[in-house]
């Protein structure tokens, strides 16, 4: 029988799909990490595929958990901000499970990233109000109240000052508007204002591709809340799918 503690995460991002064997006492993963490209202007079976793809790298029998960048409820997919529209309705856990041969529940990303974080790490000791923020192609929030998830919060479509949150300060809009680090740190503190003014958390979590760098930005960024950088940087996505299968009975049974 295969060790309960292990799971696959699998993270579906807007360049590529992620994923590694994850052991769920450590956090840490249990096989190498491997990527595909995420396909692009992907419809929903080259997606599916490219799940497939993914996982036959890893070893079977293991639940999966994917990350998708959508809000997910009961394993549906119900937006599609940054992706294909075509999966507005899709049973996501349904349809992965029947074309990898797998058990699969599905995560919006950001609360996958958001459970890693406080499972293992930036804000395992924190309490009260977490707000977990992903910045990346857009942008991904995860709201935690004494360590419950509130899920699919979507912050990053909040309008701050006329303009979407994600399309002020995602990973995506610095390239996209060539913001230089101050400039876009300036955007991101008109962001976390905001957030922070209507939520008051206790703690700001940062994750995402672009906080590899902290150094270029952090000592810009102003909040009232504490900030921290995402300990587990690009891995919180792979970390907190495979987490999630152990919250929720898949959808797809
Ligand atoms: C989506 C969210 C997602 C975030 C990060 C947003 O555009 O609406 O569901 O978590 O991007 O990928």
């Amino acid at each position: 029988m295969n060790d309960p503690d292990l799971a696959v995460g699998i993270d579906v991002g807007g360049s590529s799909i992620k994923c590694a064997l994850v052991d769920l006492r450590s956090g840490r993963f249990a096989s190498e990490r491997f990527s595909v490209p995420t396909p692009a202007h992907g419809s929903v079976d080259a997606l599916l595929d490219a799940l497939a793809t993914a996982a036959a790298h890893l070893p079977g029998g293991h639940a999966v958990g994917v990350a998708f960048p959508s809000v997910i409820r009961n394993g549906i997919v119900r937006t599609a901000a940054n992706i294909n529209k075509d999966w507005i309705g899709q049973p996501l856990a349904a349809r992965a499970a029947a074309h990898l041969g797998r058990s699969v529940t599905a995560i919006n990303d950001a609360d996958a990233a958001g459970f890693a974080e406080q499972r293992y790490g930036a804000a395992h000791d924190a309490t009260g109000t977490v707000l977990v923020l992903t910045l990346g192609t857009g942008i991904g929030s995860a709201l935690f109240v004494d360590g419950r998830l509130v899920p699919n919060t979507e912050l990053g479509h909040l309008q701050v000052r006329g303009m979407e949150a994600e399309q002020r300060a995602s990973g995506r809009a610095k390239v996209e508007r060539a913001l230089d680090w101050d400039a876009w740190a300036a955007e991101l503190n008109l962001v976390l204002a905001e957030m922070h003014a209507l939520l008051w958390p206790d703690l700001i979590v940062l994750c995402g591709g672009i906080t590899e760098e902290p150094e270029r930005f952090l000592d810009k960024l102003r909040c009232e809340a504490p900030l921290r950088i995402g300990a587990l940087r690009a891995d919180a996505g792979i970390v907190g799918a495979a987490l999630a299968t152990t919250l929720a009975a898949p959808a797809s049974r």
